[in-house]
């Protein structure tokens, strides 16, 4: 194909990627924007499948098995994946993004081992340092991302408290993390001279994939987001410095976007939090031990709920966490609708930026249940609204709405959060008293004019949905 084609071919897709990302800056144009982020992949797979000028023979088979294995493992990852579940998936896709440049880049070293590397000067240069950089990005990008992955699962059993909290190293694994990268940008450094040399390219592998560990080991609790979106970002650069090495433009202006995006979603995750990046990056935050839990609270029935309710001229949902995990989305656009239908109450939906386990989580959960995006109220829009409210009902959230984050102490301390608690009265559905995501107890909970609804976040939106009918 010529090459003016290839090119309108890329230029084609690097326009669809950012009519992309435009449009998934918003919940109701985002199923267009990932459609014009597919169709500019495909547009640079065809285009540079036509670049390649394939003859016969193995390299098709390889390439037609390469698209429907992935597309296979893709396809079947995100059916069987449960929402609760999503933010895993993005940080082992993440991984898988930050591995497959990182392997492109050492197949063009291999290249050079077996055919010669590139004559010596500006041209090596640049070609062996690019190599070495998508090396680190994305071989950390990869061991970084399956880390997250579990933590976010959880932890490992035979880690446990270990692995998903940084109750240890901060302290004396900064320095370890500065040597092991000023050691890799020395091995860069070492390589342009000899770019064939595989014991400085198995060293560079193996100290950015212990990187990955270590910088991720040390994070935990609320930093979680931030770190994925980092990751994100991440695999995105390693991405761009690989185009440098083969020389494909769509692959630097994509891998350019993703890493620009990602920093950009990472700063306003930070922002969110109220933290800065280098404080989530190398001191220790966030998956603090829970707090013990010493007092008690006599819980409340539907009908009472149901009773109260009745006469509330303004609602303000604040969904969280719990909402995804009960995936009561339906019953509380139900609820919703029984409110406004019955008692013509004016109903809205308090959404924090980090409510659930990922960004938009809230959003895709409501969305999916056809609640209008107009009754969606980012945070700090709502937030005055609360003192005019007579309900806020709280579903599965709780640092989100914790005050606790209003002092100076503590993991939650300086974090933005909606003001639930300046409602005349406040609902409360969880299965108890115990403390969200950071471990930190909840004063809310225990003011007189919280109501807490104990149980699955469905079968208690059922039992009010079902009073409300009976009023
Ligand atoms: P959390 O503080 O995590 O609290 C969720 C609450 O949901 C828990 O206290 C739990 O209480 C309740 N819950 C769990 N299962 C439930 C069920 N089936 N029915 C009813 N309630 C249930 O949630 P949040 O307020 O949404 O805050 C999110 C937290 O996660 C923040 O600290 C944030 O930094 C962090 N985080 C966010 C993200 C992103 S990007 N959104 C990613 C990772 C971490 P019970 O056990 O008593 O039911």
């Amino acid at each position: 194909m010529d090459s003016e084609w290839i090119n309108i071919g890329y230029l084609i897709s690097a326009s669809l990627f950012i009519f992309g990302l435009k449009n998934l800056g918003h919940p109701r144009t985002a199923p267009k924007g990932n459609q014009y982020g597919m169709m500019g992949m495909a547009v640079a797979v065809i285009t540079t499948i036509a670049k390649m000028q394939l003859g016969e023979g193995i390299q098709w088979v390889l390439i037609v098995a390469g698209i429907v294995i992935g597309s296979l493992i893709g396809y079947i990852m995100a059916v069987k994946v449960e929402m609760t579940g999503m933010p895993e998936m993005v940080a082992i896709f993440n991984g898988f993004g930050g591995a497959a440049s990182a392997l492109v880049a050492l197949s063009e070293t291999w290249k050079w081992i077996d055919y010669g590397a590139p004559d010596e000067g500006l041209g090596r240069t640049v070609a062996v340092v690019a190599a070495g950089l998508s090396a680190l990005v994305g071989w950390m990008t990869l061991t970084g991302s399956l880390l997250a992955m579990y933590k976010l699962k959880g932890g490992i059993e035979i880690f446990g408290k270990w692995i998903r909290t940084p109750t240890w190293g901060p302290g004396w694994l900064n320095p370890v993390k500065a040597l092991l990268m000023i050691s890799v940008f020395a091995l860069i450094f070492l390589s342009v001279e000899s770019p064939t040399d595989k014991n400085y390219i198995a060293a560079i592998i193996g100290i950015s994939c212990l990187l990955g560990v270590i910088l991720v080991l040390p994070i935990g609790g609320a930093d979680m987001p931030v770190v994925v979106s980092l990751l994100n970002s991440l695999s995105g650069i390693a991405a761009a410095f690989t185009g440098f090495i083969i020389g494909n433009s769509v692959l630097i202006v994509a891998g350019s976007l993703v890493g620009a995006s990602g920093l950009i979603l990472t700063m306003i995750m930070c922002k969110a939090m109220n933290r800065q990046l280098f404080d989530v990056l190398f001191k220790s935050f966030g998956g603090s031990d829970k707090q013990e839990l010493t007092r008690t609270k006599v819980g409340s029935d539907a009908d009472e709920v149901a009773m109260m309710a009745d006469s509330a001229q303004k609602i303000i949902i604040v969904p969280g966490y719990g909402m995804a995990v009960s995936q009561c989305q339906h019953q509380v656009k139900e609820f919703a609708d029984l409110m406004t239908e019955k008692f013509d109450t004016e109903v809205k939906y308090a959404i924090h930026p980090v409510a659930g386990r990922m960004p938009g989580h809230m959003n895709v959960l409501l969305a999916e249940a056809n609640v209008p995006y107009e009754q969606l109220i980012e945070m700090d829009e709502i937030n005055p609204e609360f003192p005019e409210c007579d309900m806020a009902i709280v579903i599965g959230a709780n640092d989100t709405c914790n005050p606790a984050a209003r002092t100076g102490e503590g993991p939650l301390a300086g974090m933005p959060i909606i003001d639930a608690d300046q409602a005349r009265t406040v609902v409360i559905i969880k299965r108890s008293l115990s403390v969200g995501y950071a471990g930190v107890d909840n004063d809310l909970f225990y003011e007189d004019k919280t109501m807490m609804l104990f149980g699955d976040g469905k079968a208690m939106m059922t039992e009010l949905n079902n009073a409300i009918k009976d009023l």
